[in-house]
């Protein structure tokens, strides 16, 4: 018992140092996100967009680059700060993530969390958040499973034998929609309508396009094991 106590603290040293440690901020492009002004906004001003899916897909290496380390991968917190899956969906959570990104947090003179305001632009921060906003709510994947195994094996059955998606055209139609009901299906922490996951990836990769089988089945591969 008292071995493995040490053990446990000894193990547990490596990651606080990391988590505390400077480690340098990385800087985000944001080229690609539309440009939002010098003033802050209230409200996310990609939600609801044309340019949502993008600024998710830039949020989600912002976010794991620069807040990962504290917050946990995914968003999935290992206890050291606060789970930002569960900040609430929509403008009620907005103003309280653009505070703390901007100005971090300092307890009793001792920076909990640095402010990124001099280090990540506005685009930055509206992209991190919606990324988050949007994260599968622990467990929302569970009920599906069995249904994502067998979709999955078909995939990678039909890209290892190198056919073409033209070739099974009405059986990827049923995949589709089958993944399509699904994504309606899966919930959010923030309580946001819908959710980003491997589903919703697979769903869009699923294109008809020469690598799509392809596409969807590694999408499937890494997104349900990084599930586990
Ligand atoms: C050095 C560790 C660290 C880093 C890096 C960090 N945070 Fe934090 N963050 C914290 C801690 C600790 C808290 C809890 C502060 C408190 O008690 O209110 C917090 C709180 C927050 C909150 C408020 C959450 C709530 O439930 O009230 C938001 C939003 C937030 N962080 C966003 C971010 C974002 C976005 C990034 C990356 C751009 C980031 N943080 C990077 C440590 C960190």
């Amino acid at each position: 018992m008292k071995k493995f106590l040490v053990v446990a603290i000894a193990a547990a040293i490596p990651s606080l140092i990391l988590a505390h440690g400077d480690v340098t901020p990385q800087a985000m492009d944001t080229s690609a996100l539309p440009d939002v002004g010098e003033d802050w906004h209230f409200e996310n001003p990609y939600r609801g967009s044309d340019t949502f899916d993008l600024a998710i897909k830039v949020g989600a290496s912002g976010y794991n680059q620069n807040c990962a380390r504290c917050h946990g991968l995914g968003g999935v917190s290992g206890g050291l700060a606060p789970d930002l899956r569960m900040l609430e969906a929509n403008e009620s959570g907005d103003e309280w993530f653009a505070e703390r990104f901007r100005f971090g947090y300092t307890q009793n003179g001792i920076t909990k969390m640095p402010g990124f305001d001099q280090i990540l632009d506005q685009k930055a921060a509206w992209a991190i958040r919606s990324y988050l906003e949007v994260r599968p709510a622990d467990g929302a994947l569970e009920p599906f499973d069995a249904e994502l195994r067998a979709i999955h094996e078909q995939l990678v059955a039909w890209s290892e034998a190198g056919d073409s998606a033209a070739v099974h055209g009405n059986e990827i139609d049923a995949i589709r929609s089958k993944l399509s009901e699904i994504t309606g299906q899966i919930k959010t922490a923030s309580g946001a309508e819908t959710a980003d996951s491997v589903v919703s990836q697979a769903l869009a990769a699923l294109d008809g396009s020469e690598n799509s089988l392809k596409n969807a089945a590694e999408i499937m591969t890494v997104g349900m094991s990084a599930a586990k």
